[in-house]
Protein backbone atom coordinates (compact mmCIF):
# COMPACT_ATOMS: atom_id res chain seq x y z
CA UNK A 1 0.00 0.00 0.00
CA UNK A 2 1.08 3.74 -1.03
CA UNK A 3 2.38 5.48 2.08
CA UNK A 4 -0.02 9.25 2.51
CA UNK A 5 1.41 12.38 1.87
CA UNK A 6 0.18 15.86 1.10
CA UNK A 7 0.68 17.07 -2.37
CA UNK A 8 0.68 20.37 -3.26
CA UNK A 9 0.16 20.96 -6.95
CA UNK A 10 1.39 23.95 -8.69
CA UNK A 11 2.33 25.33 -12.63
CA UNK A 12 5.81 26.27 -11.41
CA UNK A 13 7.79 23.96 -9.44
CA UNK A 14 9.34 25.96 -6.51
CA UNK A 15 12.76 24.98 -8.04
CA UNK A 16 13.55 25.42 -12.17
CA UNK A 17 15.70 23.38 -14.16
CA UNK A 18 17.97 25.36 -16.79
CA UNK A 19 20.41 23.57 -19.35
CA UNK A 20 24.07 25.46 -19.33
CA UNK A 21 26.61 23.54 -21.86
CA UNK A 22 24.35 20.38 -21.53
CA UNK A 23 24.66 20.51 -17.84
CA UNK A 24 21.15 20.85 -15.90
CA UNK A 25 21.08 23.08 -13.45
CA UNK A 26 18.73 23.58 -10.54
CA UNK A 27 17.87 26.85 -9.80
CA UNK A 28 15.30 28.42 -7.22
CA UNK A 29 12.10 30.20 -8.95
CA UNK A 30 10.62 33.37 -8.69
CA UNK A 31 7.18 34.36 -7.58
CA UNK A 32 5.88 34.76 -4.03
CA UNK A 33 4.01 31.19 -5.14
CA UNK A 34 7.33 29.08 -5.25
CA UNK A 35 9.62 31.64 -2.33
CA UNK A 36 6.66 31.32 0.25
CA UNK A 37 5.49 27.79 0.18
CA UNK A 38 8.70 26.84 -0.14
CA UNK A 39 9.43 27.69 3.13
CA UNK A 40 6.15 26.16 4.70
CA UNK A 41 7.33 22.31 4.29
CA UNK A 42 9.54 20.24 5.01
CA UNK A 43 10.34 18.56 1.66
CA UNK A 44 9.54 14.98 3.37
CA UNK A 45 6.62 15.89 4.41
CA UNK A 46 4.91 16.63 0.82
CA UNK A 47 5.18 16.03 -2.81
CA UNK A 48 5.34 18.91 -4.82
CA UNK A 49 3.82 18.26 -8.40
CA UNK A 50 4.79 20.76 -11.15
CA UNK A 51 6.89 21.82 -14.32
CA UNK A 52 10.01 22.23 -13.88
CA UNK A 53 10.43 25.30 -16.44
CA UNK A 54 12.63 23.11 -19.47
CA UNK A 55 11.12 21.11 -22.37
CA UNK A 56 13.54 17.81 -21.97
CA UNK A 57 15.83 17.43 -25.41
CA UNK A 58 14.96 13.50 -25.47
CA UNK A 59 13.69 10.98 -23.25
CA UNK A 60 16.75 10.28 -21.48
CA UNK A 61 17.38 14.10 -20.66
CA UNK A 62 13.66 13.57 -19.03
CA UNK A 63 14.46 10.43 -17.31
CA UNK A 64 17.68 12.74 -16.13
CA UNK A 65 15.26 15.51 -14.54
CA UNK A 66 12.98 12.91 -12.77
CA UNK A 67 16.09 11.43 -10.77
CA UNK A 68 17.38 14.82 -10.02
CA UNK A 69 14.32 15.95 -8.33
CA UNK A 70 13.23 12.22 -6.89
CA UNK A 71 14.98 13.05 -3.75
CA UNK A 72 13.38 16.16 -3.13
CA UNK A 73 10.29 14.56 -3.25
CA UNK A 74 9.11 16.97 -6.48
CA UNK A 75 7.39 15.11 -9.18
CA UNK A 76 7.67 17.33 -12.89
CA UNK A 77 5.03 17.79 -15.15
CA UNK A 78 6.40 18.32 -18.88
CA UNK A 79 5.12 20.42 -20.79
CA UNK A 80 5.79 20.69 -25.08
CA UNK A 81 6.48 23.72 -26.93
CA UNK A 82 2.73 24.45 -27.73
CA UNK A 83 1.35 23.77 -24.32
CA UNK A 84 3.79 26.56 -23.04
CA UNK A 85 2.47 29.09 -25.63
CA UNK A 86 -1.31 28.14 -25.14
CA UNK A 87 -1.73 27.06 -21.78
CA UNK A 88 1.14 28.91 -20.05
CA UNK A 89 1.79 32.18 -21.81
CA UNK A 90 -1.46 31.60 -23.77
CA UNK A 91 -4.63 31.15 -21.75
CA UNK A 92 -3.02 31.51 -18.41
CA UNK A 93 -1.05 35.14 -19.39
CA UNK A 94 -3.21 36.64 -21.54
CA UNK A 95 -6.76 35.76 -20.24
CA UNK A 96 -6.70 35.10 -16.73
CA UNK A 97 -3.97 36.83 -15.74
CA UNK A 98 -4.85 40.30 -17.08
CA UNK A 99 -8.82 39.49 -16.22
CA UNK A 100 -7.93 39.06 -12.29
CA UNK A 101 -5.54 42.17 -12.54
CA UNK A 102 -8.05 44.24 -13.55
CA UNK A 103 -6.73 45.40 -17.36
CA UNK A 104 -9.06 43.87 -19.54
CA UNK A 105 -8.05 45.72 -22.52
CA UNK A 106 -4.77 43.39 -22.24
CA UNK A 107 -6.67 40.20 -22.57
CA UNK A 108 -5.70 38.36 -26.17
CA UNK A 109 -7.79 35.18 -27.16
CA UNK A 110 -6.12 32.73 -29.11
CA UNK A 111 -8.56 29.45 -30.65
CA UNK A 112 -5.88 27.17 -29.05
CA UNK A 113 -6.01 29.17 -25.97
CA UNK A 114 -8.73 27.29 -24.12
CA UNK A 115 -8.55 23.57 -25.12
CA UNK A 116 -4.97 23.42 -24.42
CA UNK A 117 -5.88 24.77 -21.02
CA UNK A 118 -8.06 22.24 -20.62
CA UNK A 119 -5.96 19.46 -21.49
CA UNK A 120 -2.81 20.56 -19.45
CA UNK A 121 -5.12 20.34 -16.57
CA UNK A 122 -6.13 16.54 -17.00
CA UNK A 123 -2.24 16.46 -17.70
CA UNK A 124 -1.38 17.71 -14.03
CA UNK A 125 -4.40 15.05 -12.74
CA UNK A 126 -2.80 12.39 -13.88
CA UNK A 127 0.28 12.83 -12.55
CA UNK A 128 -1.02 13.90 -9.39
CA UNK A 129 -2.90 10.45 -9.44
CA UNK A 130 0.07 8.74 -10.42
CA UNK A 131 2.25 10.13 -7.40
CA UNK A 132 4.01 7.70 -5.06
CA UNK A 133 2.13 8.50 -2.39
CA UNK A 134 -1.63 7.99 -1.62
CA UNK A 135 -2.85 11.86 -1.28
CA UNK A 136 -4.13 12.43 2.16
CA UNK A 137 -4.68 16.23 0.82
CA UNK A 138 -4.12 17.76 -1.88
CA UNK A 139 -3.38 21.12 -2.14
CA UNK A 140 -3.89 23.00 -5.91
CA UNK A 141 -2.48 26.29 -6.08
CA UNK A 142 -3.45 29.62 -8.87
CA UNK A 143 -4.88 30.32 -11.68
CA UNK A 144 -3.18 28.37 -14.01
CA UNK A 145 -5.21 25.29 -12.97
CA UNK A 146 -8.36 26.00 -12.03
CA UNK A 147 -10.29 23.01 -13.64
CA UNK A 148 -8.12 21.16 -11.43
CA UNK A 149 -10.20 20.56 -8.24
CA UNK A 150 -13.49 19.57 -9.87
CA UNK A 151 -10.94 16.95 -12.36
CA UNK A 152 -9.27 15.51 -8.68
CA UNK A 153 -12.95 15.00 -7.86
CA UNK A 154 -14.66 13.66 -10.58
CA UNK A 155 -11.65 10.72 -10.12
CA UNK A 156 -12.15 9.97 -6.75
CA UNK A 157 -15.01 12.01 -4.72
CA UNK A 158 -13.58 11.03 -1.71
CA UNK A 159 -10.18 12.92 -2.04
CA UNK A 160 -9.57 16.27 0.58
CA UNK A 161 -9.24 18.82 -1.94
CA UNK A 162 -8.11 22.54 -1.38
CA UNK A 163 -7.36 25.76 -3.17
CA UNK A 164 -5.64 28.94 -2.83
CA UNK A 165 -5.98 31.42 -5.69
CA UNK A 166 -2.57 33.67 -4.56
CA UNK A 167 -3.68 36.88 -7.20
CA UNK A 168 -6.82 39.23 -7.08
CA UNK A 169 -10.29 37.96 -8.26
CA UNK A 170 -11.74 40.29 -9.68
CA UNK A 171 -15.36 41.89 -9.66
CA UNK A 172 -18.02 39.83 -11.19
CA UNK A 173 -18.48 42.36 -13.98
CA UNK A 174 -15.31 41.88 -15.17
CA UNK A 175 -15.22 38.06 -14.71
CA UNK A 176 -18.71 37.57 -16.39
CA UNK A 177 -16.31 39.29 -19.87
CA UNK A 178 -14.21 35.78 -19.67
CA UNK A 179 -16.15 33.08 -21.65
CA UNK A 180 -15.69 30.30 -20.25
CA UNK A 181 -16.52 31.68 -16.48
CA UNK A 182 -18.68 28.74 -16.00
CA UNK A 183 -16.19 26.22 -16.47
CA UNK A 184 -13.61 27.72 -14.61
CA UNK A 185 -15.99 28.48 -11.65
CA UNK A 186 -16.99 24.97 -11.85
CA UNK A 187 -13.69 23.64 -11.72
CA UNK A 188 -12.89 25.33 -8.43
CA UNK A 189 -16.15 24.19 -7.21
CA UNK A 190 -14.63 20.36 -6.82
CA UNK A 191 -12.49 22.13 -3.98
CA UNK A 192 -13.85 21.29 -0.78
CA UNK A 193 -12.43 24.87 0.81
CA UNK A 194 -11.15 27.82 -1.75
CA UNK A 195 -8.81 30.36 -0.19
CA UNK A 196 -8.02 34.13 -1.19
CA UNK A 197 -5.74 36.45 0.58
CA UNK A 198 -8.38 39.01 1.14
CA UNK A 199 -11.49 39.30 2.08
CA UNK A 200 -12.72 41.33 -0.80
CA UNK A 201 -11.09 38.37 -3.23
CA UNK A 202 -13.24 36.24 -1.67
CA UNK A 203 -16.24 38.20 -1.66
CA UNK A 204 -16.03 38.75 -5.02
CA UNK A 205 -15.37 35.20 -6.06
CA UNK A 206 -19.17 33.94 -4.32
CA UNK A 207 -20.77 36.72 -5.98
CA UNK A 208 -19.21 35.03 -9.58
CA UNK A 209 -20.41 31.86 -7.90
CA UNK A 210 -24.64 33.28 -7.64
CA UNK A 211 -24.42 35.40 -10.78
CA UNK A 212 -22.75 32.47 -13.25
CA UNK A 213 -24.25 29.24 -11.09
CA UNK A 214 -27.53 31.00 -9.79
CA UNK A 215 -27.24 29.53 -6.40
CA UNK A 216 -27.57 30.99 -3.19
CA UNK A 217 -24.55 31.71 -1.26
CA UNK A 218 -23.49 32.45 2.54
CA UNK A 219 -20.40 35.13 3.76
CA UNK A 220 -18.48 32.15 3.55
CA UNK A 221 -20.10 29.21 1.68
CA UNK A 222 -22.11 27.69 -0.81
CA UNK A 223 -23.84 24.43 -1.60
CA UNK A 224 -23.31 22.81 -5.08
CA UNK A 225 -23.59 19.44 -6.23
CA UNK A 226 -24.60 18.04 -2.58
CA UNK A 227 -21.47 19.60 -0.58
CA UNK A 228 -20.74 21.89 1.04
CA UNK A 229 -17.47 24.11 0.34
CA UNK A 230 -16.23 27.05 2.19
CA UNK A 231 -14.46 29.81 1.03
CA UNK A 232 -12.60 32.32 2.97
CA UNK A 233 -10.12 34.41 3.46
CA UNK A 234 -6.13 33.12 4.22
CA UNK A 235 -3.47 35.96 4.11
CA UNK A 236 -0.45 34.18 3.02
CA UNK A 237 2.84 35.39 5.56
CA UNK A 238 6.69 35.02 5.06
CA UNK A 239 9.16 33.04 6.86
CA UNK A 240 9.59 35.65 9.14
CA UNK A 241 12.85 33.51 11.14
CA UNK A 242 14.67 32.86 8.13
CA UNK A 243 14.37 36.35 6.78
CA UNK A 244 15.61 37.81 11.02
CA UNK A 245 18.58 34.61 10.96
CA UNK A 246 19.82 35.76 7.52
CA UNK A 247 19.83 39.40 8.19
CA UNK A 248 21.75 38.95 11.34
CA UNK A 249 24.38 36.91 9.63
CA UNK A 250 28.02 38.87 9.04
CA UNK A 251 28.32 38.26 5.47
CA UNK A 252 24.76 39.51 4.30
CA UNK A 253 25.29 42.77 6.29
CA UNK A 254 28.97 43.24 4.49
CA UNK A 255 27.32 42.92 1.28
CA UNK A 256 24.66 45.41 2.84
CA UNK A 257 27.68 48.04 3.84
CA UNK A 258 29.70 47.35 0.51
CA UNK A 259 26.09 48.17 -1.32
CA UNK A 260 25.78 51.31 0.36
CA UNK A 261 29.15 52.69 0.46
CA UNK A 262 28.48 53.45 -3.11
CA UNK A 263 25.82 56.00 -2.29
CA UNK A 264 27.45 58.26 0.38
CA UNK A 265 24.96 60.77 1.84
CA UNK A 266 22.17 59.97 -0.28
CA UNK A 267 18.84 57.95 0.88
CA UNK A 268 18.25 55.24 -0.79
CA UNK A 269 14.77 54.17 -2.35
CA UNK A 270 14.22 50.30 -3.60
CA UNK A 271 11.59 48.65 -5.09
CA UNK A 272 11.72 44.57 -6.39
CA UNK A 273 9.19 42.77 -8.42
CA UNK A 274 9.18 40.43 -11.33
CA UNK A 275 8.61 42.41 -14.73
CA UNK A 276 4.91 42.67 -14.61
CA UNK A 277 2.49 45.59 -15.25
CA UNK A 278 0.56 44.92 -12.14
CA UNK A 279 3.71 46.03 -10.39
CA UNK A 280 2.86 49.49 -11.03
CA UNK A 281 6.60 49.87 -12.52
CA UNK A 282 5.89 52.76 -14.95
CA UNK A 283 3.09 54.75 -11.84
CA UNK A 284 6.24 54.19 -9.55
CA UNK A 285 9.04 55.71 -12.35
CA UNK A 286 6.27 58.77 -12.84
CA UNK A 287 6.32 59.68 -9.31
CA UNK A 288 9.43 59.67 -8.76
CA UNK A 289 9.87 61.87 -11.59
CA UNK A 290 6.84 64.22 -10.26
CA UNK A 291 9.10 63.73 -6.88
CA UNK A 292 11.95 65.22 -8.68
CA UNK A 293 10.49 67.92 -10.54
CA UNK A 294 8.89 69.21 -7.11
CA UNK A 295 11.25 68.73 -4.26
CA UNK A 296 14.66 70.09 -6.35
CA UNK A 297 16.19 70.58 -2.83
CA UNK A 298 16.91 66.14 -3.25
CA UNK A 299 18.60 66.43 -6.40
CA UNK A 300 21.81 64.52 -5.92
CA UNK A 301 20.75 63.33 -2.56
CA UNK A 302 18.61 60.30 -3.46
CA UNK A 303 18.72 57.33 -5.67
CA UNK A 304 15.82 54.87 -6.84
CA UNK A 305 17.45 51.41 -7.28
CA UNK A 306 14.81 48.66 -8.92
CA UNK A 307 15.65 45.31 -9.21
CA UNK A 308 13.13 43.78 -11.93
CA UNK A 309 13.23 40.03 -12.23
CA UNK A 310 12.62 38.66 -15.42
CA UNK A 311 9.17 37.16 -16.23
CA UNK A 312 7.18 36.11 -18.97
CA UNK A 313 9.42 37.66 -21.69
CA UNK A 314 7.46 36.02 -24.61
CA UNK A 315 4.14 37.41 -23.56
CA UNK A 316 4.06 40.70 -25.87
CA UNK A 317 2.78 42.73 -22.72
CA UNK A 318 5.82 41.97 -21.11
CA UNK A 319 7.81 42.87 -23.84
CA UNK A 320 5.89 46.23 -24.31
CA UNK A 321 6.55 47.34 -20.39
CA UNK A 322 10.15 46.32 -20.72
CA UNK A 323 10.86 49.21 -23.46
CA UNK A 324 8.29 51.36 -21.95
CA UNK A 325 10.65 50.91 -18.56
CA UNK A 326 13.94 51.34 -20.70
CA UNK A 327 12.45 54.40 -21.83
CA UNK A 328 11.29 56.00 -18.89
CA UNK A 329 14.06 55.34 -16.63
CA UNK A 330 15.94 56.95 -19.46
CA UNK A 331 13.52 59.74 -19.99
CA UNK A 332 14.69 60.50 -16.08
CA UNK A 333 18.53 59.98 -15.95
CA UNK A 334 18.61 62.05 -19.03
CA UNK A 335 16.56 65.01 -17.10
CA UNK A 336 18.13 65.27 -14.07
CA UNK A 337 21.39 62.68 -14.20
CA UNK A 338 24.99 63.83 -14.22
CA UNK A 339 28.34 62.71 -13.89
CA UNK A 340 28.11 62.04 -10.45
CA UNK A 341 24.64 61.05 -9.79
CA UNK A 342 22.05 58.85 -11.57
CA UNK A 343 19.02 59.05 -10.05
CA UNK A 344 17.32 55.85 -11.25
CA UNK A 345 19.59 52.93 -11.16
CA UNK A 346 17.90 50.00 -13.02
CA UNK A 347 19.12 46.37 -12.99
CA UNK A 348 17.12 43.35 -15.00
CA UNK A 349 18.40 40.01 -13.07
CA UNK A 350 17.42 38.48 -9.94
CA UNK A 351 19.72 38.16 -7.15
CA UNK A 352 21.00 35.04 -5.00
CA UNK A 353 18.71 35.15 -1.57
CA UNK A 354 21.93 36.64 0.63
CA UNK A 355 22.07 39.42 -1.86
CA UNK A 356 18.55 40.24 -1.75
CA UNK A 357 18.54 40.42 1.86
CA UNK A 358 21.58 42.74 1.58
CA UNK A 359 19.52 45.06 -0.58
CA UNK A 360 16.99 45.18 1.88
CA UNK A 361 18.86 46.00 4.94
CA UNK A 362 21.12 48.61 3.32
CA UNK A 363 17.94 50.66 1.82
CA UNK A 364 16.07 53.68 3.35
CA UNK A 365 12.80 52.88 1.70
CA UNK A 366 10.88 50.40 0.03
CA UNK A 367 8.37 51.68 -2.29
CA UNK A 368 5.27 48.95 -3.79
CA UNK A 369 3.44 50.56 -6.09
CA UNK A 370 0.95 47.85 -7.39
CA UNK A 371 -1.94 48.43 -9.68
CA UNK A 372 -3.29 45.15 -8.24
CA UNK A 373 -1.38 42.45 -5.84
CA UNK A 374 -2.68 39.43 -4.44
CA UNK A 375 -0.80 39.67 -1.38
CA UNK A 376 2.82 41.22 -2.16
CA UNK A 377 5.41 39.71 0.03
CA UNK A 378 8.45 41.69 -0.76
CA UNK A 379 6.61 43.99 1.57
CA UNK A 380 6.50 42.03 4.50
CA UNK A 381 10.24 40.62 3.47
CA UNK A 382 11.31 44.36 3.69
CA UNK A 383 9.75 44.90 6.69
CA UNK A 384 10.99 41.19 8.36
CA UNK A 385 14.68 42.16 7.12
CA UNK A 386 14.90 45.79 9.11
CA UNK A 387 15.66 44.25 12.33
CA UNK A 388 16.44 47.96 13.34
CA UNK A 389 13.01 49.27 12.48
CA UNK A 390 15.21 51.65 10.45
CA UNK A 391 13.24 51.53 7.06
CA UNK A 392 10.14 53.30 5.59
CA UNK A 393 7.73 51.11 3.32
CA UNK A 394 5.62 53.10 0.81
CA UNK A 395 2.49 50.39 0.19
CA UNK A 396 0.26 50.74 -2.50
CA UNK A 397 -3.43 50.15 -1.32
CA UNK A 398 -4.47 48.03 -4.14
CA UNK A 399 -1.49 45.35 -2.68
CA UNK A 400 -3.18 42.56 -0.52
CA UNK A 401 -0.53 43.61 2.12
CA UNK A 402 -2.03 46.48 2.97
CA UNK A 403 -5.03 45.36 4.36
CA UNK A 404 -2.41 44.19 7.26
CA UNK A 405 0.78 46.32 6.81
CA UNK A 406 -1.68 49.55 7.98
CA UNK A 407 1.57 51.02 9.36
CA UNK A 408 3.09 51.83 6.22
CA UNK A 409 2.68 55.05 4.25
CA UNK A 410 -0.34 53.60 1.81
CA UNK A 411 -0.42 55.12 -1.73
CA UNK A 412 -2.56 55.19 -4.90
CA UNK A 413 -0.03 54.71 -7.38
CA UNK A 414 -2.50 56.29 -9.91
CA UNK A 415 -2.33 59.26 -7.82
CA UNK A 416 1.14 60.22 -8.99
CA UNK A 417 1.32 63.65 -6.37
CA UNK A 418 0.64 61.53 -3.74
CA UNK A 419 3.13 59.16 -4.51
CA UNK A 420 5.52 61.84 -4.96
CA UNK A 421 4.80 63.33 -2.10
CA UNK A 422 4.89 60.19 0.17
CA UNK A 423 8.48 60.01 -0.92
CA UNK A 424 9.23 63.00 0.12
CA UNK A 425 7.49 62.61 3.57
CA UNK A 426 9.01 59.00 3.82
CA UNK A 427 12.53 60.96 3.50
CA UNK A 428 12.01 63.02 6.05
CA UNK A 429 10.16 60.79 8.30
CA UNK A 430 11.67 61.34 11.96
CA UNK A 431 13.81 58.28 12.85
CA UNK A 432 11.07 57.36 16.04
CA UNK A 433 8.16 57.49 13.72
CA UNK A 434 9.92 55.21 11.64
CA UNK A 435 10.41 53.09 14.34
CA UNK A 436 6.86 52.99 15.87
CA UNK A 437 5.52 51.69 12.28
CA UNK A 438 8.21 49.66 11.73
CA UNK A 439 7.65 47.84 14.92
CA UNK A 440 3.60 47.91 14.77
CA UNK A 441 4.05 46.21 10.91
CA UNK A 442 6.72 43.90 12.32
CA UNK A 443 4.63 42.31 14.75
CA UNK A 444 2.27 41.22 12.28
CA UNK A 445 4.33 39.91 10.20
CA UNK A 446 5.83 37.32 12.87
CA UNK A 447 2.65 36.51 14.41
CA UNK A 448 0.97 36.14 10.65
CA UNK A 449 3.80 34.22 9.02
CA UNK A 450 3.79 31.16 6.36
CA UNK A 451 3.71 28.60 8.95
CA UNK A 452 0.63 30.24 10.77
CA UNK A 453 -1.00 30.41 7.37
CA UNK A 454 -0.33 26.86 6.61
CA UNK A 455 -1.84 25.63 9.98
CA UNK A 456 -4.96 27.54 9.58
CA UNK A 457 -5.56 26.51 6.01
CA UNK A 458 -5.09 23.20 7.41
CA UNK A 459 -7.49 23.65 10.09
CA UNK A 460 -9.85 25.00 8.42
CA UNK A 461 -9.73 21.74 5.73
CA UNK A 462 -10.35 19.31 8.93
CA UNK A 463 -13.29 20.95 10.04
CA UNK A 464 -14.75 21.62 6.35
CA UNK A 465 -14.32 17.55 5.92
CA UNK A 466 -16.58 17.49 9.59
CA UNK A 467 -18.88 19.70 8.30
CA UNK A 468 -19.25 17.93 5.68
CA UNK A 469 -19.37 14.76 7.50
CA UNK A 470 -22.09 15.55 9.99
CA UNK A 471 -24.38 16.61 7.14
CA UNK A 472 -24.43 12.99 5.86
N1 LIG B 1 12.49 37.23 -5.40
C1 LIG B 1 13.28 36.27 -5.93
N2 LIG B 1 14.43 36.63 -6.60
C2 LIG B 1 14.81 37.93 -6.72
C3 LIG B 1 13.97 38.91 -6.19
C4 LIG B 1 12.81 38.53 -5.54
O1 LIG B 1 12.97 35.07 -5.80
O2 LIG B 1 15.84 38.22 -7.32
C5 LIG B 1 11.29 36.80 -4.65
C6 LIG B 1 10.94 37.69 -3.48
O3 LIG B 1 11.82 37.40 -2.41
C7 LIG B 1 9.50 37.32 -3.22
C8 LIG B 1 9.00 36.90 -4.60
O4 LIG B 1 10.13 36.85 -5.47
O5 LIG B 1 9.39 36.24 -2.32
C9 LIG B 1 7.99 37.88 -5.17
O6 LIG B 1 6.78 37.66 -4.53
P1 LIG B 1 5.63 38.74 -4.48
O7 LIG B 1 4.53 38.15 -3.66
O8 LIG B 1 6.13 40.05 -4.01
O9 LIG B 1 5.18 38.94 -6.00
P2 LIG B 1 4.86 37.88 -7.18
O10 LIG B 1 6.11 37.77 -7.96
O11 LIG B 1 4.43 36.62 -6.53
O12 LIG B 1 3.79 38.52 -7.98
C1 LIG C 1 2.77 34.94 -9.16
C2 LIG C 1 1.74 33.85 -9.41
C3 LIG C 1 2.41 32.48 -9.42
C4 LIG C 1 3.57 32.47 -10.41
C5 LIG C 1 4.53 33.62 -10.10
C6 LIG C 1 5.69 33.69 -11.09
O1 LIG C 1 3.29 34.80 -7.89
O2 LIG C 1 0.75 33.91 -8.39
O3 LIG C 1 1.49 31.48 -9.77
O4 LIG C 1 4.25 31.24 -10.37
O5 LIG C 1 3.83 34.84 -10.14
O6 LIG C 1 5.21 33.72 -12.40
P1 LIG C 1 5.60 32.62 -13.49
O7 LIG C 1 4.73 32.92 -14.64
O8 LIG C 1 7.05 32.84 -13.74
O9 LIG C 1 5.36 31.28 -12.87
Amino acid sequence: MKNKKKIIISNRLPIQIERKKDKLIIKPSAGGLATGLNSAFDSTEICWVGWPGIVPKDDSEKEKIIALLKPMNLLPVFLSKEEIHNFYEGYSNEVLWPICHYQPSYIHFDREYWSTYVAVNKKFCDAALSAPHSPDFIWVQDYQLMLLPQLLRQENQELNIGYFHHIPFPSEELFMNIPQRKELIEGLLGADLIGFHTFADSQNFLNACKKVLHVPCGHNQLKYSDRHIFVESFPMGIDYDKFVRTSSLPEVNAIATQFRSHFPNQKIIISVDRLDYSKGILERLRAFLTFLEKYPEWHSKVVLYMLIVPSRDKVSQYKKLKDEINRKVSEINSIYGNLSWTPVLYFYKSLPFEELIGLYIASDICMITSTRDGMNLVSKEYIACKTNSDGVLILSEFAGASKELVDALIVNPYNRVETADSIYHAIRMPPEEIRERTEANRQIIQKFNVHHWVRLFLDRMAETKAIQRDEW
